[in-house]
């Protein structure tokens, strides 16, 4: 593979006024997020819904990629459309995540690694093969009295440099994705530093492992106090704290930055990406990759009624498409 190619997909990933909806949710998070709206998780139910998401009409506008588990990138919709052409038909992107979940860091106590490494190669060969053209792996970094430890970051950052590489062997551009965790007592210069450290290990670990970053896309997470501080950061220090830590460890060479939106609200989510964009110009374009805060709306309307409300939901998931991709180019308006 090209760096050409790899470099034109993570271009076209954060192309103007758009981001990328997270529909990547393992079985057991879906289940979670199943459970918290009284719908059963069974297979059936989860294509139903991740159907309803990738049919919403228009939805290519504002979104250029979205984030598949395993089970989903080999579903179709109920008439048989594979959803990847539905996809593809739609100028979105088909993306995969490919990691295999958090586990204990062995010596670590409370502090836990990705793995996935095993067999990846293999695994990304048929993505590619079912039309997967980027991929995903999260690493979750906690913070706590006494962690994160270096070698809990630099362990993180090492497997996300290894998968990276392997991903443009593969012709996937690779979504590296360290995430610094919300909950906590923390205060906002606490993420901070955590965050530069992070992001100092990534960097690092991706030159190591001969990493291209043309072809590359970082999903950050924001400079954020931590949900059980009690502090209120307004919208204008979260985003001018998190362009800076960003500013001062990721090189401009990189195509691009999405948001992850790791438990806040739609609106400050929307809020700080747009925030961050006023600030600009900044060093690369700056866009979303949301899960929940993409979805939360739409799955509350689509539990419902599964069936009649499934225009409803699309016109939920479409509206979060539009002020996210507003926000991306710092045209929001709350
Ligand atoms: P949230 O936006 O819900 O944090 O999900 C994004 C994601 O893909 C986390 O890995």
């Amino acid at each position: 593979m090209s760096i050409e190619q790899l470099a034109e997909t993570a271009q076209a990933m954060v192309a103007p006024g758009k981001g990328i909806i997270a529909i990547d949710e393992s079985n057991a998070t879906i289940k979670k997020r199943f459970d918290g709206v009284g719908i059963e998780c069974t297979e059936e139910n989860r294509r139903a819904y991740r159907e309803m998401l990738l049919t919403t009409p228009r939805l290519g506008e504002h979104i250029s990629g979205a984030i598949l588990f395993d089970e989903t990138l080999r579903q179709s919709t109920r008439d048989g459309v594979p959803f990847t052409k539905v996809m593809t038909d739609n100028g979105i992107i088909p993306g995969i995540k490919v990691d295999k979940g958090t586990h204990a860091l062995a010596g670590f106590p409370g502090e836990v690694v990705t793995e996935g490494l095993d067999g990846l190669r293999a695994r990304l060969e048929e993505y590619y093969k079912l039309g997967a053209r980027f991929a995903k792996w999260r690493a979750v970094i906690n913070i706590g009295e006494t962690i994160p430890s270096g070698s809990c970051i630099d362990a993180n950052a090492h497997a996300l440099a290894r998968y990276a590489a392997l991903c443009q062997e593969q012709g996937l551009v690779p979504m590296v994705e360290p995430e610094v965790i919300m909950d906590g007592g923390h205060d906002i210069d606490e993420c901070y530093q955590v965050t530069e450290v992070t992001l100092r290990s990534l960097f690092a670990s991706l030159y190591e492992q001969n990493v291209m970053l043309e072809g590359t896309i970082l999903k950050a997470s924001m400079v954020l106090p931590g949900t059980t501080s009690g502090e209120k950061a307004s919208v204008e220090e979260v985003a001018a704290a998190t362009l800076q830590c960003l500013k001062s460890t990721v090189p401009a060479t990189l195509p691009g930055i999405v948001f992850l939106s790791g438990g806040q609200s739609d609106q400050d989510a929307t809020a700080h990406l747009d925030a961050m964009n006023r600030m600009g110009p900044n060093p690369w374009p700056l866009s979303f990759s949301y899960g929940r805060a993409m979805q939360s709306a739409a799955l509350k309307l689509w539990s419902q009624d599964l069936v009649g409300n499934v225009g409803k939901a699309q016109e939920t998931v479409f509206a979060r498409a539009r002020d996210n991709g507003l926000a991306a180019l710092g045209q929001w308006k709350a």
